[in-house]
């Protein structure tokens, strides 16, 4: 089975590494069955254009703002990044709710534009070692998923890429274990089937690196991986590309 394995850059690299690393992930995807995919600051998305279009790889960015455009200092909309032939745009992600702000309301408003656009989003959700501790991270998953595809239809839903990431194990070099990931991944798809009759991709993220890939890649219910510092390297991320 085709499994999904796309990295998160976040507010790493520069210009010149990334030219050589996009030859190289490249050079990866091509020798690979599996969905490779990076998704990358803004300011990197031309290089990503030039280098990858046409390749086998697919790329992104790490977020977007739901308005069309005005006065948003800062902010970068969709149809900026249709300009770039972007395809995948993460939203919700722990650290953008944590650090910035962005409510589960805002998650939705993004979701919508983003599918609006006719690009792929990847809707993080899962919670924080506080709610693990106290028996809530059901509740948690169900409420983050519920308030992300308020007013979605079926057809919509079924485009989306969702990411389980506890926040626990994101960046912190202990993910959760194969039957931890397993058991919230297969919870999500069972909570979106039922709501909406379709079966969706659902990645587990959280410090997945080439040592612990195979044991969540090989889990029914994981169809791949939201890959943070391990996809910064090329030879770690082909480690998991290739688990
Ligand atoms: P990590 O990050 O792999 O560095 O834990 C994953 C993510 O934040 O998407």
């Amino acid at each position: 089975m085709k499994k999904y394995l796309i990295g998160n850059m976040k507010m790493n690299q520069c210009y010149s590494v990334l030219e050589k690393y996009f030859d190289e992930i490249k050079e990866i995807a091509e020798h690979t069955d599996n969905f490779v995919g990076v998704c990358v600051p803004n300011v990197y998305l031309n290089l990503a254009k030039d280098k990858l279009a046409g390749s086998k790889v697919r790329y992104g960015v790490e977020n977007v703002y739901h308005q069309d455009k005005g006065a948003y200092t800062g902010e970068v909309s969709v149809d900026m990044l249709k300009d770039f032939d972007t395809e995948l745009v993460i939203v919700g992600h722990s650290e953008r709710r944590q650090m910035f702000g962005d409510t589960d309301k805002e998650v939705n408003k993004k979701v919508k534009k983003v599918l609006s656009a006719g690009m792929t989003p990847i809707l993080c959700y899962g919670e924080s070692l506080e709610e693990r501790k106290t028996g809530l991270t059901e509740e948690v998953v169900l409420y983050q998923l519920e308030a992300a595809l308020s007013g979605l239809d079926k057809d919509s839903v079924s485009k989306i890429i969702f990411a389980y990431e506890p926040i626990w194990a994101i960046g912190t070099g202990v993910s959760a274990t194969d039957d931890e990931a397993e058991e919230i991944c297969k919870l999500s798809k069972d909570i979106v089937r039922e709501r909406f009759g379709c079966e969706v991709v659902v990645l587990y993220g959280g410090s997945m690196k080439p040592a612990n890939a195979k044991g969540l890649l090989s889990k029914p219910s994981i169809d791949g991986g939201l890959i943070g510092g391990a996809c910064l390297k090329t030879e770690d991320f082909n480690g998991i590309i290739n688990y």
